[in-house]
């Protein structure tokens, strides 16, 4: 699926500017169909205002935007509306009236069918995050868009969830986007890594290893090296990061 060459996304001269300052300056990208790339950049480099642009939710924009009409995007939180039950959660803002059985069906993909009729406060962290994915991807989103989905969990239940992912990613051949700041996340899962600075992509690597990956396999050792590199950190600092 990574062979097709189609493009799922297009983005020239893309311009977005708080308060005159802009925060993504003239950015160009392409996305090919079916295509898994992980965007890396520092806190506040303007990884999200990204993301959202592309998820259509920020229109105050110049510059070309072209994406698939079907995209989803889950964020770092989880964002379910309390008062509703998970499966209702699922199905918000969907078109037509969808039923139960169609947000189980996404429940079930990410092993969440059990849960479907309980209330948000009851899910753990990580099952409320495969409630949030559900909810992507009960839109059968040709393009789906995941915004650090994985930075609130920690560490075994964050393993899982990025498993999921790549399996979920597999099946459905869908275009995927991932923000991460997590070097080895975008190793472990993509097919190309970005690294967004000074409002562009500064930075733009093929990411060549077969799967199912190892996390730290050390084909990757010098991509990764490369990597923190462009985000500025060294080894041993990104080490103290990961184990803070
Ligand atoms: N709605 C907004 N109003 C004003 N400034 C914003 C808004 N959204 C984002 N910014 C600013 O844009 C910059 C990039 O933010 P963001 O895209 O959230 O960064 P990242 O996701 O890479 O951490 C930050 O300086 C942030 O303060
Ligand atoms: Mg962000």
């Amino acid at each position: 699926m990574a062979t097709d060459l189609h493009r799922a996304v297009t983005v020239q001269g893309l311009t977005r500017s708080f308060d005159g300052r802009p925060v993504v300056d003239g950015l160009d990208l392409t996305l090919r169909a079916g295509q898994f790339t992980a965007l890396l950049g520092h806190s506040g480099c303007g990884k999200s205002t990204l993301l959202r642009i592309l998820a259509g939710l920020d229109r105050e924009i110049s510059g070309t935007v072209l994406v698939p009409r079907r995209r989803a995007v889950a964020f770092q939180a989880p964002r379910l509306m309390p008062w509703k039950k998970v499966w209702r959660n699922v199905l918000l803002g969907l078109p037509g009236k969808p039923g139960r059985a169609v947000a189980e069906k996404a429940l079930d993909e990410v092993g969440l069918g059990h849960r479907s009729g309980a209330w948000p406060k009851t899910l753990s962290g990580g099952e409320a995050q495969r409630a949030s994915l559900a909810r992507a991807l009960v839109r059968d989103p040709d393009l789906l868009l995941l915004d650090e989905p994985f930075g609130a969990l920690d560490a075994l239940t964050r393993l899982k969830a990025q498993r999921l992912v790549a399996e979920l990613w597999q099946r459905r051949g869908c275009t995927v986007l991932l923000v991460t700041h997590d070097v080895d996340e975008a190793l472990l899962l993509a097919d190309r890594a970005l690294v967004m600075r000074d409002g562009v992509i500064a930075y733009d690597t093929a990411v060549d290893l077969d799967r199912p990956r190892s996390p730290g396999d050390p084909a990757l050792a010098g991509l990764r090296t490369r990597l923190l590199a462009e985000l500025g950190v060294t080894e041993g600092e990104f080490a103290e990061s990961a184990t803070a």
